[in-house]
């Protein structure tokens, strides 16, 4: 298969990351006989250093025509605490999802067995916990209107959702739990929210289509609560904007480390995959930043267009590091390796992955 595929390495730890990534697919174009053509563009901070612009114009262009685009990741210390800041490199990442309609986030947790006592939760809570995440990605309080008054002394998000927004996200929510446990859970905020209302009326309405999903619902707070209480009952989570954010990020601490979780953010034409995690600039230029959810960002991609053999050769390699400690010091603290070190790894586990047993 050809695929054109644009690398957006961004801010921070982004470009280690993605140079491991990259390295990966280059390695399952060989084996498995593709043609992935990579083309690098500006993102974030440090689109604005050079451009003043955190998505310039090439950058959109170039992931408009590609088959898919990889993304690192987004934003800069200097810009944190600076209320100030006209340009921001968040906005970045939020005009390219908005403007290649990538409305789905669909972000997949899963507890690896080897890495169970890595996370600060009882093994016996997360141990098979196995879920999915889908997270309306280009609507709600992150692209409502902005306002701050003139005098400084208050300031306005809106959150606006539509029937349309929210229907052709738990379509896709519910086909995913056909494919999985059948189940799906709604989280929002229908006590308090007239948004979370429309959503559930319209999540209900859409339930009869899907008789053999069981859905049922929860109130964002709570689910935060049932995350860490009890992460098994979940099978597909459907939520909205800002709760997606916050609930994955949460979600990340079953897996051990936030360096392990994936994503995809799909629409009609384009899509885009990227690790949940920041920029991590305190870690960027040592070496330290665990490569695996960009690698395994890499292998939704391959998902996205039906090279599962090839998406399940990095998972492999991607269960093979973990099984024998190649991994890097947030989940291996004795005998680390750096993050090329783990890329350089996989890179050779795929290209011979025949010849690796790890039974
Ligand atoms: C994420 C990130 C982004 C978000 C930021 C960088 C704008 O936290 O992808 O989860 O809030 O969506
Ligand atoms: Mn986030």
């Amino acid at each position: 298969m050809k695929l054109k595929i644009a690398i957006l390495p961004g801010d921070g730890i982004g470009p280690e990351i993605t140079q491991q990534s990259v390295k990966v697919l280059k390695a399952v174009a060989d084996r498995f006989d593709h043609q992935f053509e990579f083309e690098e563009a500006l993102v974030g901070a440090a689109a604005i250093d050079l451009l003043e612009n955190p998505l310039p114009d090439a950058t959109l262009e170039l992931c408009e025509k590609s088959d898919a685009v990889l993304f690192g990741a987004i934003g800069d210390p200097k810009y944190d605490n600076n209320p100030e800041a006209k340009v921001r490199p968040e906005q970045g990442l939020l005009k390219l999802r908005k403007e290649l309609g990538l409305f789905a986030n669909i972000r997949p947790v899963k507890a690896f067995d080897k890495l169970i006592d890595q996370s600060p939760l009882r093994p016996e809570r997360i141990q098979g916990a196995d879920m999915v995440i889908y997270r309306e990605l280009t609507g709600g309080i992150y692209f409502g209107d902005k306002s701050t008054a003139e005098d400084g002394q208050s300031a306005t998000d809106v959150c606006t959702y539509s029937v349309e927004e929210i229907e052709r996200m738990a379509h896709l929510a519910f086909k995913a739990a056909q494919q999985r446990s059948k189940k799906l859970t709604l989280v929002d905020k229908a006590n308090v929210l007239e948004t979370s209302r429309l959503w559930r009326k319209t999540v209900t309405a859409l339930a009869e289509k899907y008789p053999d999903v069981k859905l049922d619902f929860l109130y964002v707070d709570n689910a935060a609560m049932q995350m860490i209480l009890d992460p098994k009952q979940f099978d597909v989570i459907l939520t909205e904007n800002m709760f997606g954010d916050i609930l994955s990020d949460e979600a990340s601490v079953i897996g051990g480390s936030i360096g392990l979780l994936a994503s995809a953010s799909v629409g009609d034409k384009n899509a885009l995959f990227e690790p949940i995690h920041g920029s991590y600039p305190q870690a960027a230029h040592k070496g330290i930043a665990n490569p695996l959810a960009s690698v395994l960002s890499a292998a939704m991609l391959l998902d996205h267009f039906d090279l599962t053999e090839e998406a399940e050769a990095i998972r492999h390699a991607v269960e093979v590091s973990i099984q024998l400690n190649v991994c890097t010091q947030d989940i291996n603290k004795d005998n680390h390796y750096s993050t090329e070190k783990v890329g350089d790894f996989l890179e050779s586990l795929i290209s011979e992955v025949d010849n690796i047993n790890i039974n």
